[in-house]
């Protein structure tokens, strides 16, 4: 899939870059077109038809936000890869800001490079086969994980497959769901959604199945159930894992024969409906143990999404943070961009409650952020956490010695006096360090390795 020659615009003034970025593009068995200013560039974009550009922020003629600016114009659909000259934070997400695709930083690490492109020109496929960018562009994120995931629901999003999404809470399990029946062929039809997890023993059958008059106490009048509701269409059971196995029994009859009958009702409904179960549960563990019978986990698992947990797909963390930066900025009227230190500290933490854990720490940031910037100590203390630096009250005026022999000193404190590790986080030798320390003589730390 995604196989094919493309053509590549390649922009780029220094011609060692240049040069070498060409031949990576062709060795991945693409055209490329190289320009060496804006001027060259703009005229190939008239010219020619791209499958992707790749164009530096700094250009001796102009910005590579005007290349920018002028694809989004010609053809909106054509992702667009940054490389910017300095790798601060706040520049790459400027460019993301602006609408690009992906940014890289110099000097281009060449593998990543490679991954980009494919992932890029991946995205550009699916897009073309399913028209409709739009329900998979909501999962934001360009790594590889993800990309792998995206692919997956074009490919069976518009069958009436059976598609089990398994992963941790707050991997996306839910937009993954939304996803894939908005590209479906029944995207106009009903979407009815049920949290199995948040329905008693008593009423799941009643939710699920409906009930008639009288049925059990209570139940005073004939009731649809999810399912009937969801004829035609498509049923999300959420948190299926935590389904009672009485009710699994019956769950696994009506998807067999497509059937079923309303709780104290006789007569026998059918039901035309394309299913989508989740789960953060081991479902094959649950089947192991009894808690889950086999041959319905079978029949809901014909096709598996696994969505991928934050802490294996951080390469996507500084696009989702400012992807909330900007939905909460919006939403609060508040619009402070990340401190490079928020965005470290972010990219530090494990992330156990995947998306929805970043999601809440930055919205929360937002609001608590003051002055210029969001910084570190707005985060949740659980983020921000141990592994952060003191910060470090330098007064100014400073010479550079005295600033690196303060944050020397504070490192080492942080490491509690480990001088091993407080070099490795330094990235300087344990020689080094030694030498650094006695030459802060009278200072208790000068003392002489053994
Ligand atoms: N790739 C993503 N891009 C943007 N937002 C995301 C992404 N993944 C998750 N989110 C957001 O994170 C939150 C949690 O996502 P969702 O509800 O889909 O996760 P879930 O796996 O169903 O979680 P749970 O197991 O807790 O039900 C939502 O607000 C969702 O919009
Ligand atoms: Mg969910």
């Amino acid at each position: 899939m995604g196989s094919g020659e493309r053509l590549i615009l390649l922009v780029d003034d220094h011609d060692a870059t240049r040069e070498t970025l060409t031949e990576v593009i062709r060795e991945l068995g693409h055209q490329v077109l190289a320009a060496a200013n804006l001027f060259m560039a703009l005229r190939y974009i008239e010219e020619k038809r791209f499958d992707l550009v790749l164009t530096d922020l700094k250009l001796p003629d102009g910005s590579g936000k005007e290349v920018l600016n002028r694809l989004r114009q010609k053809s909106p659909e054509i992702p667009v890869v940054m490389i910017t000259g300095y790798a601060t934070i706040d520049s790459a997400v400027e460019t993301v800001r602006m609408g690009v695709y992906d940014y890289l930083t110099k000097p281009v690490d060449l593998d990543r490079l490679r991954t980009t492109i494919k992932n890029a020109l991946r995205l550009v496929d699916l897009e073309r086969r399913v028209g409709l960018g739009g329900a998979l562009d909501a999962i934001v994120g360009h790594s590889s994980r993800i990309s792998e995931v995206k692919e997956l629901i074009t490919q069976v999003a518009r069958t009436d497959v059976t598609i089990l999404i398994e992963g941790e809470s707050g991997t996306g399990k839910e937009m993954a769901a939304n996803a894939i029946q908005s590209i479906s062929r029944r995207s106009n039809a009903s979407f009815v959604k049920v949290n199995v997890a948040v329905l008693s023993k008593e009423l799941i059958e009643s939710e699920l199945f409906g009930h008639e008059k009288g049925a059990f106490s209570g139940a005073i009048r004939q009731r649809k159930g999810r399912f009937e509701l969801a004829d035609g269409g498509t049923l999300f059971l959420d948190e299926i894992g935590e389904m009672p196995l009485d009710s699994q029994v019956k769950l696994l009859r009506v998807l067999q024969e497509r059937e079923f009958e309303r709780v104290g009702g006789t007569e026998t409904i059918p039901v035309d409906i394309r299913l989508i179960c989740a789960t953060n549960l081991n479902l094959k563990k649950r089947v192991e143990d009894g808690l889950f019978r086999e041959d319905l986990y079978f029949r809901i698992n014909v096709v598996r999404l696994r969505m991928p947990p934050l802490r294996e797909r951080l390469e996507d963390l500084p696009l989702l943070a400012e992807h909330f930066r900007q939905k909460y900025s919006a939403r609060y009227g508040i619009d402070r961009k990340f401190a490079p230190e928020t965005v470290e500290a972010l990219k530090r933490h494990s992330w156990p409650g995947n998306v929805r854990e970043l999601e809440n720490a930055v919205e929360g940031s937002v609001v608590r952020s003051s002055g210029e910037f969001i910084r570190a100590e707005c985060l949740p203390e659980e983020i921000r956490g141990a592994a952060s630096p003191p910060l470090l009250d330098l007064a100014p005026g400073l010479s550079l010695a005295e600033v690196e022999r303060q944050y020397i000193l504070s490192e080492l404190s942080r490491h509690e006096g480990n001088k091993a590790v407080a070099a490795k986080s330094l990235g300087i030798g344990l020689k080094t360090l030694y030498r650094k320390l006695e030459a802060y003589s009278g200072d208790e730390e000068g003392e002489e390795p053994e």
